[in-house]
């Protein structure tokens, strides 16, 4: 039964093909084909008739611009996020890895919701009714009124949306959900995208909110294909290690609000807790400076966060390694070509590590001076001094380009006791800084020069 109204479409390009090849007929890609579903009645063509209507053209200065309709979660971290709270019809993906409190937030914001009148379904895949209860429990919402329904059939998730008419439902996860519609595995990129394509419309035209919780893969990458985060009006992505107490959540896509903004929350023993003033929880604490650390200035989002970049240089074999953790591996090969060929600190025979500690990713380029320094840091064996910053971005010709809002950052280093920054010259201030002395660079020779002055 359900062969015969398979369909396989293209990720690329949106080509069909009623049979499965590897290369896609339309756009010639290769492996791009995916098995989806053929509406029943209306034939390939139509599969998105339903949502047509009857089309109106209309001139832009016409059309009244409405703000959207944002209902605070009541977790002022998440509403951060989310461009001030969730939106009638709006469909965000969370994504992140497992045990880093996904399904925690979500219940607290559902719980919350809820207890400010809106109606709440929590549809859950991976746990029984029973567990969801004990982590309710847990978090202290025994009088919780948020509605549950363990169920994994996205047929009977949507007829449960129709019955039971939310404003808010969340889904953990989407790769749990199968239509049997589909004669692919449950989790597979078919089953996921397909699945997550009938709770999109279905949000859309009930209005409700739906919230998709999503896995990510080792590389990183949603599981599935990326194909979920064109189809949803909004991204977020845990970040931070499950070790530390610590998780961002950072919106990388949102059409109702910024993009790269971060939430900060604490784990602790009743479930996830917002951090409002969160700039010095990435700096790991030691009494002394230690060769191979260098903290930034990052400013993704509207928050500065002040975060340590820690690097080790060893001797490596033949081939040596270059590893880094929360910052991107192609950038540290560039950076340390730059280093050799401007400002001659050579790494050829050694293996290279850098670390953005607390588990945050650092996405970016003024990270590369504070990355530099790390390294030739650690190279040299010697700490850089007690309170101390850089930030900035290096070109390939060795120069050293400014970071937007520079100003901000280096207020915020100041005001967590930092004394000592080199920044990009466009970044200095134009009047010496109270407490802070700022010592303009153009290129890495400057910044390393100034450095190996100090010993
Ligand atoms: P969970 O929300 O189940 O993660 P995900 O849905 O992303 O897989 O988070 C589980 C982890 O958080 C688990 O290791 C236990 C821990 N935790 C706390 O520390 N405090 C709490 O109050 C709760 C509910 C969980
Ligand atoms: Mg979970």
């Amino acid at each position: 039964m359900a062969k015969d109204k398979s369909l396989f479409t293209c990720n690329e390009c949106g080509g069909t093909s009623p049979k499965w090849l590897g290369k896609c007929p339309s756009c010639a890609a290769w492996n791009t084909l995916v098995e989806s579903v053929a509406a029943p009645d209306s034939g390939v063509r139509n599969r998105f008739a339903s949502l047509a209507g009857t089309a109106q053209v209309a001139v832009l200065a016409d059309i009244e611009a409405s703000d959207v309709d944002r209902t605070p979660t009541g977790h002022a971290e998440l509403d951060r996020v989310l461009g001030g709270g969730i939106v009638q019809g709006g469909v965000v993906l969370i994504g992140g890895d497992p045990g880093i409190g996904k399904s925690t937030l979500l219940l607290q914001a559902l719980d919350s919701l809820q207890r400010a009148g809106k109606n709440t379904l929590y549809v859950t895949g991976e746990e029984s009714g029973a567990q969801v209860a004990l982590r309710s429990r847990r978090l202290g919402l025994e009088a919780s009124q948020v509605r549950v329904l363990a169920e994994i059939q996205l047929e009977k998730i949507l007829g449960a949306l129709g019955s039971q008419q939310p404003d808010v439902a969340v889904i953990d996860s989407i790769q749990t959900v199968y239509s049997d519609q589909l004669s692919s595995a449950p989790g597979s990129v078919a089953q996921v995208r397909e699945c997550a394509a009938h709770l999109t419309r279905a949000a859309k035209s009930a209005g409700v909110c739906v919230v998709l919780v999503g896995h990510v893969t080792k590389e990183g990458a949603l599981a599935g294909p990326r194909v979920l985060e064109h189809m949803v009006d909004t991204v977020l992505y845990f970040e931070g290690d499950t070790h530390s107490q610590f998780r961002l959540v950072r919106a990388i896509k949102n059409r109702f609000g910024a993009v790269n903004e971060i939430g900060v929350f604490a784990m602790t023993e009743k479930g996830l807790k917002g951090v409002s003033n969160p700039s010095a929880i990435f700096l790991s604490q030691h009494a002394e400076p230690v060769p191979g650390s260098c903290v930034m200035v990052t400013l993704e989002g509207t928050r500065p966060l002040l975060v340590e970049i820690q690097a080790l240089v060893d001797s490596g074999g033949p081939s040596p390694r270059r590893l880094s953790v929360g910052l991107d591996r192609d950038r540290l090969a560039m950076l340390l070509a730059v280093l050799h060929r401007h400002a001659g600190v050579a790494c050829m025979d050694q293996d290279v590590f850098i670390n953005a500690v607390g588990g945050v990713r650092i996405g970016e380029p003024a990270a590369d001076l504070a990355v530099m320094l790390a390294i030739s840091s650690s190279l040299r064996g010697k700490a850089l001094p007690k309170g101390f910053i850089a930030f900035g971005e290096v070109g390939l010709a060795g120069e050293v380009r400014p970071a937007p809002r520079g100003q901000e950052r280096l207020r915020e280093a100041a005001k967590l006791g930092f004394t000592q920054a080199i920044v990009p010259k466009a970044n200095a201030p134009k009047k010496p800084m109270e407490g802070m002395a700022v010592h303009a660079v153009e290129r890495v020779e400057e910044a390393l020069q100034i450095v190996r002055g100090w010993g």
